[in-house]
């Protein structure tokens, strides 16, 4: 996961930069720089590795000046390399950026600017940034101006931090859509920038949450908080209490909340190095997936446990879909028991956050046992499941604290999106239009996410009506329907409500006699092929008086005249959707818990990881 450390102030700044990107390593990166301004002049360090090789770098080669800014970086385009790591320098040497996020128009806009004659030295969408920053100073725009004008024509979720020789007394940053955070921390007579919380904490406690579509003039004494419209805005000021440990939790009460918002960022990460825009591919270097092995495929068995389960239910319509291959999905604590049909042209898909679930490495074992091919989708760096599979897919969420899983359960979902396309590529079985068209897509997915977040004040209040209830119906159909199963699962385990999900197709063959004016039916009813089937669903629960939470498309007029409450999401892809219908159960769950005053982080009788059977 990225991380950003700025500095301005009378200090050198590349001191304060390492120390407070070595407090953001828990993230998780492959490559880190830094910049300074020195009079007239930036000078960069940068490298990829870890941390360590960019102090070996910086002793050997000093650094000294300030501004500055530094960078933590998981490869979204571009693979590890100096040359692709953050800070990024125009051609002119007089702007330098950091950024998080993914630029969802930076092929456009690098067209634009390779056509004007500008020179690109790197395959990172970031650089794009800074180019096109030099292109409007060059206008006669002056630093802010300059930034202002590139910050408004950036789309997608991404957070930008420029520096600029012209006026180098300031540090201009924006945090655009819901990208990760952006935290301005006051000093006295010097203020920093960071990613996070820890980054800055033994400078200062008080703290600026900059707010999406919000940009930021920090000099040693000021902080000017702007919307990118250029309206000023009063900025709230934080004291932040906690501890260091505590303050990873950042602005956010518990780990699971905070995790449910980094959803962002984590598939920023999980796309991180495996796209190709330009081409319409996908790269998984660790699948070691040839041609070959890939047209010899005849079956895949996905395996996993809780949540992990369920986010392979969702792979099965991805896979089966996109790349034609039957696809079938076994809870581990069976597949280990069933005696499965293997053989070499099967491949057994396991999907573990932890990667040390007994269940699931015994099932992966099972799997070697007979001969099968064994992969795993695993965030755990390094975990057994990690490590006993032939090839494997890296979540790259960063650690996830919170016992109920949020973001290990949307990246494996695009991680599996991803496999289809390449399994189909590699097979011959998808048209190049069709395949350019679903890597296309991917680029939707971090704002789509950061604008369903955006609405959890929504999603509270409907909590605070649900806080009471006893049991809860959870419907779903198709490729929403794990995301059934997944929203009640959230709620079972934090809030210790029972939360039964259920195909909505099957409740005409019992559990409608359930249905009441006490029994609450969340319906997952997004604008998705099975749209249609769930209107009725929607329908026949209200005829017997049920209360509806509709997970509905916005706009849909249809749901809004029916259902008792709607949990809005935005119109996605079909086959991205759960991506997004996940977001408002997860948050609901959480709020119903918090609202009950309940451990959200540990709750009772769970462990993070279920390393015995
Ligand atoms: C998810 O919220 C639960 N904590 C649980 O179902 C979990 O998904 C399951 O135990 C699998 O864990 P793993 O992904 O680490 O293998």
């Amino acid at each position: 996961m990225c991380g950003i450390v700025g500095y301005v102030g009378p200090r050198d700044a590349t001191p304060i930069i390492l120390n407070g990107l070595k407090r953001l390593e828990y993230r998780g990166y492959d490559s880190a720089g830094v910049a300074v301004v020195k009079g007239d002049q930036i000078e960069v360090r940068r490298d990829a590795g870890k941390l360590g090789q960019l102090i070996d770098l910086v002793a050997k080669e000093p650094l000294s000046g300030a501004p500055g800014i530094g960078h933590t970086r998981w490869a979204t385009h571009g693979a590890p390399s100096a040359r692709n790591a953050h800070p990024h320098v125009s051609n002119s040497g007089k702007i330098v950026v950091v950024h998080n996020g993914i630029v969802e128009n930076f092929i456009e806009l690098k067209d634009e600017l390779v056509s004007e004659g500008t020179t690109f030295s790197s395959e990172t969408d970031t650089e794009t940034i800074v180019h096109l920053a030099e292109h409007h100073q060059a206008a006669g725009a002056n630093f802010v101006e300059t930034a202002r004008k590139t910050f408004q024509q950036i789309e997608g979720a991404n957070v930008v931090v420029l520096l600029s020789t012209a006026e180098p007394d300031k540090i201009v940053t924006a945090r655009i859509g819901n990208a990760g955070g952006v935290v301005i921390g006051l000093g006295d007579g010097e203020n920093f920038i960071a990613s996070d919380i820890p980054a800055i904490l033994e400078h200062t406690r008080k703290v600026i949450f900059l707010e999406s579509r919000q940009m930021a003039i920090v000099t040693r004494d000021s902080v000017r908080i702007e919307t990118l419209e250029g309206k000023e805005v009063k900025p709230e000021i934080h004291i932040i209490s906690w501890d260091a440990v505590a303050a990873e939790k950042g602005e956010y009460r518990h780990f699971m909340q905070k995790e449910i918002h980094e959803q962002v960022r984590a598939l920023t990460d999980t796309l991180a190095g495996r796209v190709d825009f330009k081409e319409g591919r996908i790269r998984l270097p660790e699948l070691n997936l040839t041609p070959e092995l890939a047209k010899r495929i005849q079956r895949i068995y996905i395996t996993a446990c809780g949540t992990a389960a369920y986010a392979g239910m969702v792979g099965k319509y991805l896979i089966e879909k996109i790349a034609r291959i039957p696809v079938e999905v076994v809870i581990a604590s069976e597949f280990r028991y069933s005696d499965p049909i293997l053989d070499s042209n099967t491949v057994v898909l396991a999907i573990s956050q932890s990667g040390e679930t007994a269940d699931t490495l015994a099932a992966m074992e099972e799997g070697r046992r007979k001969g099968a091919i064994v992969w795993s989708i695993v965030n755990a760096i390094g975990s057994q499941a990690m490590r006993v599979a032939d090839g494997f897919i890296s979540m790259q969420t960063g650690p996830e604290i919170g016992v109920a899983s949020t973001k290990a359960f949307t990246a494996p979902l695009v991680d599996q999106y991803m496999l289809a396309i390449l399994l189909a590529d590699l097979r011959g079985t998808l048209d190049e239009k069709t395949r350019k068209s679903l890597v296309s897509d991917l680029r939707l997915v971090p704002d789509l996410v950061g604008r369903t977040l955006d609405r959890e004040s929504e999603v509270e209040k409907v909590a605070h009506v649900l806080k009471d209830i006893r049991d809860c119906l959870y419907l779903g159909r198709g490729i929403n329907m794990p995301i059934a199963y997944e929203g009640a699962l959230k709620l079972k385990e934090i809030s210790y409500i029972h939360a039964e999900g259920y195909p909505a197709g099957e409740m005409k063959h019992g559990p409608i006699a359930l249905i009441d004016e006490e029994m609450p039916v969340l319906c997952i009813a997004p604008k998705d092929p099975w749209h249609e089937k769930m209107i009725s669903q929607i329908q026949q629960a209200k005829a017997r008086d049920g209360i509806v939470i509709a997970v509905a498309t916005e706009g849909d007029e249809l749901i809004k005249g029916m259902a008792d409450h709607i949990l809005w999401v935005p119109e996605a892809p079909w086959m991205l959707s759960p991506i997004v219908t996940v977001l408002p159960l997860q948050l609901l769950a959480y709020h119903i818990a918090a609202i009950r005053g309940l451990d959200v982080d540990q709750p009772r009788n769970l462990a993070k990881s279920v390393t015995v059977e």
